[in-house]
């Protein structure tokens, strides 16, 4: 047993941590990062031949769908001050930057007919500098921001997607593949579609719950792979990089003991997670999942499940395409059995048929979906290990929000220290965490939620025409953690 350390500090400070602080040391080659996404921080929107994508389209032509009409036309410059953004990542003492490509900055026209050469060396140059400063880049080939073009198409519904998504993918492991030894081909892929097709509350917001979603998944899966065997059978013996996917989830408490609430909390995990990551891990949807729908559409009078079937061939080629997980977490939440959900309009929420609700003394955030609760990633990691035979887990994304009124972010501290504490005890426990990426590098565009949730380490002035970052306190804290790899005064060796 490793000894604990009481932190009263936070006790006081913030009335809500009494958690027990690992105080064993993070290993010397774990890496600790911070990431952003193209949309939510380039700007420079329509500059150099960028072609529009679906973000630029919502908010230009929808702009009450997003809070204060905001967007991310210009966001944190960060297409004209990556450099600046390198610095403070190299002042944070950071091993790695999860950034994403944009693929209409790369390919206007959303296919590999025309290449946009400015767009291309922008990334070439952000490449470099984290390159001259041993910064390792982690980098998302899709985190949300499809070609409007494509989405004209059919966008992820579509079967064409997935040709169009290997070859962007083929396209970008020849420019930076070289230099790039992390890939993720997918962010948050269940937000792409229960969000992007299910309850429209993200581009392209479409909103035909229970089917479309199953649809564009099914599409994102075998985009997934392709691109993996993509890099697996050309790149991979000159490149030697790994590349896999990132998927997010909350951790999903049952309300009790009981079998019933046991089981829901497991549908809604396999509803969840296993949407993504059963076929890659274990091969196929997961069984609740083909068993539910399958049932529902039957009883909806449907000829066939609204949940998509993959061929034998594309199961055997899909299982198998990680080199290690991606996982995005930020929250948990309570989950208990219900009653069989009518039969009527498909949801993909009457599929799950299960309860769900956050107590109201959970400790909250600027988020109204992110409670703190760092309990869950312990749980969470050793669910995973457990589900998906013990993956090498990069954690590609966590951190909480604040409303940017100080820049005095006692929670942050708090939540990074806590989370990052049951981080290390799962790794006590025997869960491979390979790394820890904090979100965000900077406040930036929270999407429809626009400039009003801040989860930057560096506060960004929007109302300068300069962009300026100023540190939080939040920095000192992680740039400390970075530097001793211990989230307390003095460490155990580990
Ligand atoms: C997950 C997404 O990947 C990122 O784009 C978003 O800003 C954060 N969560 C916070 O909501």
């Amino acid at each position: 047993m490793s000894l604990k350390v009481v932190v009263l500090c936070c006790l006081l400070a913030t009335g809500f941590s009494d958690d027990e602080v690992n105080n064993k040391a993070f290993p010397g080659d774990f890496l600790f990062g911070t990431a952003t996404a193209s949309y939510q921080v380039e700007g420079a929107w329509n500059e150099d031949g960028k072609g529009e994508n679906i973000w630029d389209h919502l908010t230009h032509t929808q702009p009450d769908l997003v809070d204060g009409k905001a967007n991310g036309d210009i966001a944190c410059d960060s297409y004209h001050k990556y450099k600046e953004d390198v610095a403070l990542l190299k002042d944070l003492g950071a091993n790695h930057y999860r950034f994403s490509l944009s693929w209409s900055r790369i390919l206007p026209n959303g296919t590999p007919d025309k290449l946009n050469v400015a767009g291309v060396n922008y990334y070439k140059n952000l490449i470099q500098e984290l390159k001259n400063n041993d910064i390792i880049p982690l980098v998302t080939i899709y985190h949300w921001d499809l070609p409007q073009v494509l989405q004209e198409q059919g966008g992820w519904t579509d079967d064409f997607i997935v040709e169009a998504f290997a070859d962007y993918a083929r396209v970008c492991f020849e420019l930076f593949g070289d230099d790039v030894k992390y890939w993720l081909t997918f962010n948050e892929p269940k937000q792409t579609c229960l969000q992007g097709y299910g309850d429209g509350s993200m581009a392209p917001a479409i909103k035909e719950s229970g089917v479309m979603d199953y649809k564009c998944t099914h599409n994102v899966i075998r985009s997934h792979a392709k691109a993996w065997h993509i890099y697996d059978q050309e790149f991979r013996s000159t490149q030697n990089g790994r590349i896999s996917i990132t998927i997010d989830t909350n951790w999903f408490e049952p309300d009790d003991d009981s079998a019933e609430n046991e089981a829901a909390a497991e549908t809604k995990r396999q509803f969840t997670f296993g949407w993504y990551a059963n076929a890659i891990f274990n091969g196929d949807y997961p069984e609740v999942m083909r068993t539910r729908i399958a049932n529902r559409s039957a009883a909806e009078g449907l000829s066939e499940s609204r949940l998509p079937k993959f061929t034998d061939e594309e199961l055997s080629y899909i299982l198998g395409t990680h080199d290690y997980l991606g996982l995005n977490v930020y929250t948990s939440s309570i989950i208990k059995a219900i009653p069989e959900p009518e039969i009527g309009t498909p949801s993909y929420y009457s599929d799950i048929g299960v309860g769900e609700y956050v107590p109201d003394d959970w400790p909250g955030s600027a988020s109204s979906w992110l409670k703190v609760t760092p309990w869950g990633m312990r749980k969470l990691l050793n669910w995973v290990k457990t589900t998906y035979n013990d993956p090498e887990i990069f954690i590609t994304e966590n951190g909480v929000s604040e409303d940017g009124s100080s820049l005095e972010d006692e929670i942050r501290i708090n939540y990074y220290r806590d989370y990052l504490s049951n981080v290390r005890d799962a790794m006590d426990d025997g869960v491979k965490v390979i790394g820890y990426t904090a979100w965000s590098l900077m406040d930036n565009f929270e999407w429809m939620r626009g400039y009003t949730e801040k989860f930057g380490l560096y506060y960004v002035d929007f109302e300068s025409q300069n962009r300026t970052r100023v540190p939080k306190s939040s920095v000192e804290f992680f740039k400390k953690v970075i530097a001793t790899r211990c989230l307390v005064d003095t460490c155990e060796e580990a």
